[in-house]
């Protein structure tokens, strides 16, 4: 753990009344699935180019009238049953989204009364593609300071809702998704989040953002002619800075826990470019089987990425009880963060 001194505003170094773990994570993706070659019928792209630049082979997209909250309740669903929970059981649940069905009420009152957690009071939380990494520690602090038990922490995205199919540029990325995990009291305190590092940078707001339908410009014929209710993106300079970030945020929140690279047994990175997680990791010394890539199958779902990483490792056996878990992100803000846990199942 770090001195006082190596404290910066946004580092959360737990203040442990308890410890807290996950306890179980589920997933939900849509099954209607939108290949390379499906997308280069739409737009003047093809599968090598995506595939070379990008990593996305495919990715899920919900169907007309199926929303955020639909896979965010189907993803809590899952994870309070693996849990061996009931609904009544939760006493808070945050839902990290860009796409909330709606502006209000939001994302996570719906996904309470969807999945019938009426013990539980929650939020949304607007951190872009590191919605999941800033769900967790939000709700980390409920329980770790003994006030609550059993929480959700979610990452659902309905990317597809706010993508430009003409825009070759972004519509290639992006996909729909959710995951939840359930976060208690430790069983094991050795088994349990460990750390967790957060930065904002708001001077790159520019870089990624979609303009329109909020205070600033609300919804009108102009805005909807001028395409402005879509993500607009500075590729490349999301992607420089995507890479130098994820690496020295990992490397922090390893240093400041005297360990090195070398000791972490996974590297879970949000999924927005296979050349993103690999110069990353790259930076940090990381072996390929120590590094989690399933951006080829979902593209980059925002808030959900991680926990579909996450998934994706379990079901393979590549994720296994004890193992010292790295994950990190680095979303639209910029947001940054990283998280260091040891699995506890
Ligand atoms: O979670 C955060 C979300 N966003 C990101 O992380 C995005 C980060 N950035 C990226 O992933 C990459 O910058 C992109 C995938 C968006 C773009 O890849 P790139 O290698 O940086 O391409 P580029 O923007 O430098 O464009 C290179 C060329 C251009 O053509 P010219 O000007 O060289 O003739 C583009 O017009 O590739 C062209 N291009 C495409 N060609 C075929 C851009 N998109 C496409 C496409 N298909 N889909």
């Amino acid at each position: 753990m770090n001195d006082a001194a190596s404290s910066r505003p946004g580092d959360g170094r737990v203040r442990v009344v308890r410890r807290v773990q996950i306890s179980s994570l589920a997933i939900s993706v849509p099954p209607r699935v939108l290949t390379n070659s499906d997308l280069e019928a739409m737009v003047d792209t093809s599968d090598e180019w995506i595939l070379k630049r990008t990593g996305v082979r495919e990715r899920h997209i919900a169907d007309a009238g199926v929303a955020t909250s639909d896979l965010a309740a189907e993803a809590a669903r899952g994870a309070i049953a693996q849990a061996h929970l009931t609904p009544s059981d939760i006493e808070f649940l945050v839902v990290g989204t860009t796409t909330p069905d709606m502006f209000f009420p939001s994302t996570a009152c719906l996904v309470q009364d969807k999945i019938g957690a009426g013990a539980a009071w929650g939020f949304d939380l607007g951190a872009a593609c590191s919605g999941f990494t800033y769900a967790l520690t939000t709700a980390l602090q409920l329980v770790a300071t003994g006030t609550h038990e059993q929480v959700l922490a979610i990452g659902a995205d309905v990317m597809s809702r706010i993508i430009d199919y003409e825009d070759r540029a972004t519509c290639v990325i992006f996909g729909d998704g959710a995951g939840a995990v359930v976060m208690s009291p430790a069983v094991d305190p050795e088994l349990s989040i460990i750390d967790f590092v957060h930065e904002v940078d708001g001077s790159g707001g520019h870089a990624l953002r979609m303009p329109a339908g909020g205070s600033r410009l609300p919804a009108s014929h102009e805005t909807i002619d001028q395409r402005l209710h879509y993500v607009h993106q500075d590729g490349a300079a999301v992607f420089k800075f995507a890479v130098r970030k994820t690496s020295e945020i990992s490397r922090r929140i390893l240093e400041r826990n005297q360990l090195q690279p070398t000791d972490v047994d996974l590297f879970v990175s949000h999924q927005a470019n296979r050349r993103i997680i690999k110069g990353a990791a790259d930076q940090l010394g990381l072996p390929d089987e120590k590094v989690v890539i399933n951006i080829d199958r979902y593209g980059n779902t925002t808030g959900a990425t991680i926990p579909l990483a996450l998934a994706d490792a379990l079901a393979a056996g590549r994720l296994k009880k004890g193992n010292l878990v790295l994950l990190a992100s680095v979303g639209a803000g910029f947001t940054v963060g990283a998280v260091l846990l040891r699995w506890a199942y």
